[in-house]
């Protein structure tokens, strides 16, 4: 087969391919890419869809950068604070978790029982809302006394039921939140006013 030949056979073939417009004898061809390659362009034109949505996409679905920072900020924040509450126990616990842990060890340790609901006081423990106190008010005071108890005069020594952690903890709830707290049915006060 000649050049010639096969350039006016090539020539015969992309005659029917020949677009209507002509500029200037300059003519173009409409020449579709093969199927197999369109449909890969679709099939990436899909996924592009689903990755951007999932991805980037819908709000909150946690996929996207920020919430992965985000989530990877609070496990780290949750990471540090066990390593430092291994180290230190008490240095890791903020203020309000401190006081909750108080009160869950007033119901869970039955001060209940003879400080009342409330820390109102019955008739076999002292109110512990008010101000006088019995064995003094200082945070230190009152660790000793739950510490090691009033044996003769029916207040528990709590050395063998709880960790210091925990009494000083208790006594924050005492002195933080029973304090000044006037429960209707409070028991009349005992003891000194406290001086601080
Ligand atoms: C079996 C009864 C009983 C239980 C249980 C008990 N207490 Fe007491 N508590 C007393 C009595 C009675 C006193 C008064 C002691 C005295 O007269 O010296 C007292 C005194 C105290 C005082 C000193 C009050 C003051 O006026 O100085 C504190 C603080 C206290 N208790 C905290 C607690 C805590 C916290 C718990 C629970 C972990 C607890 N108590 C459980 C009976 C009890």
């Amino acid at each position: 087969m000649t050049e010639e030949t096969k350039h006016s056979m090539d020539s015969a073939h992309e005659e029917h391919l020949h677009e209507a417009h002509d500029f200037d004898g300059i003519t173009e061809l409409n020449n579709p890419a093969p199927n197999w390659i369109v449909l890969v362009f679709l099939v990436t034109i899909g996924f592009s869809l689903l990755y951007a949505v999932h991805y980037f996409g819908y709000p909150d679905n946690g996929k996207d950068q920020i919430s992965e920072y985000n989530a990877k900020v609070v496990a780290f924040e949750k990471e540090k604070k066990e390593k430092q509450l291994a180290a230190n126990p008490a240095a890791a616990l903020s203020r309000e978790e401190v006081l909750a842990s108080g009160a869950k060890l007033y119901i869970e340790k039955g001060c209940i029982a003879c400080h009342g609901a409330q820390g109102e006081g019955n008739n076999i423990g002292p109110n512990l809302t008010d101000n006088f106190w019995l064995h003094g008010c200082k945070p230190e005071e009152l660790v000793l006394v739950i510490t090691e108890g009033v044996p003769e005069k029916g207040m528990t020594p709590y050395k063998s039921m709880m960790t210091q952690e925990q009494i000083s903890n208790l006594s924050s709830y005492i002195l933080e939140k029973l304090v000044g707290s006037n429960p209707s049915n409070a028991k009349q006060p005992q003891g000194l006013e406290c001086a601080q």
